[in-house]
């Protein structure tokens, strides 16, 4: 979709810097690069086509939102942003957390993704239910992101690479452990171990699974195993687009 960004004040874009610096800051001092850019996903990944409703709008910070079960423990990134946020009245919710979606990718490795401000603060939460089943299959997967939030089978398969960041807490998702050797670094591990099979210690959830089963997911997984330049280039793409879902729509 062609998009037609807003204009902000120049105070709005310092802001913006300053939000990145204490941002790269704060992620370093908490190693909590992971779960800064899964609430980032999170928050986008409601999204609806059809009603133009959820989306990267800010609205994770009400309880009603944190209180859904697939946000469980995004609760503490809010919580860890918020004497940012303080600092920073200018910025939107919804632009603060996808920033920090995205200086999550770069500061531990991964591709610079492109970042437009001037998303405003939407009201209301959107409903429950929208996010993805860990336990369902391809079908699932498509119904989520393409019918629901417009994105691609590469876009599904590229995103998916966001599990090289972090791991399951059981007392969060049911599921424990990470994806990969080195949770903390955005690279293509998440594919090199997907094809190595399970392995102790790793872990691969149903929903990754089903990238090897599928015959249009399995050859972007063999790509992306074996060219880790052309998994940046399609995740800085499906990254963008996700982030401004519903954002700046000409
Ligand atoms: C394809 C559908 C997806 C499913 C079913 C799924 C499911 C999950 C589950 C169950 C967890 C564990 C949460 C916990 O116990 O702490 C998790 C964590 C995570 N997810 Fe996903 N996810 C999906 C897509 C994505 C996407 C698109 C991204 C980002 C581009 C992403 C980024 C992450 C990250 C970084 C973590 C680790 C959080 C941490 O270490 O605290 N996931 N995901």
């Amino acid at each position: 979709m062609t998009k037609c960004y807003p204009t902000v004040s120049e105070d709005y874009q310092n802001a913006v810097q300053k939000a990145k610096r204490k941002l790269r800051g704060l992620i370093a001092e908490k190693n909590c690069a992971p779960l800064m850019l899964r609430l980032a996903w999170h928050s986008a990944g409601t999204f609806d086509v059809k009603t133009k409703t959820g989306g990267p709008f800010g609205t994770m910070k009400q309880p009603a939102e944190l209180a859904h079960a697939a946000n469980n423990g995004l609760d503490i990134a809010v919580r860890l942003l918020e004497p940012i946020k303080e600092q920073l009245p200018i910025l939107s919710y919804a632009d603060f957390y996808q920033l920090a979606g995205v200086v999550a990718v770069e500061i531990t490795g991964g591709p610079e993704i492109p970042f437009h401000p001037g998303r405003e603060d939407k009201p209301h939460p959107p409903p429950e239910g929208r996010l993805p089943n860990a336990t369902e299959g391809a079908d699932h997967l498509r119904q989520v992101f393409s019918n629901q939030m417009g994105l691609s089978d590469q876009d599904i398969v590229a995103l998916s690479g966001g599990h090289t960041l972090g791991r399951c807490h059981k007392e969060r998702s049911g599921f424990e452990g990470p994806w990969t050797t080195n949770p903390l670094i955005f690279d293509n591990s998440f594919f090199k171990e997907l094809l190595t099979g399970e392995k102790a210690g790793l872990l691969q959830l149903p929903t990754d699974k089903v990238l090897l089963s599928d015959p249009v997911f399995r050859p972007l997984v063999d790509k992306y195993a074996a060219d880790e330049d052309a998994f940046f280039a399609d995740y800085t793409e499906a990254h963008l687009k996700l982030s401004e879902l519903g954002f700046a729509d000409a």
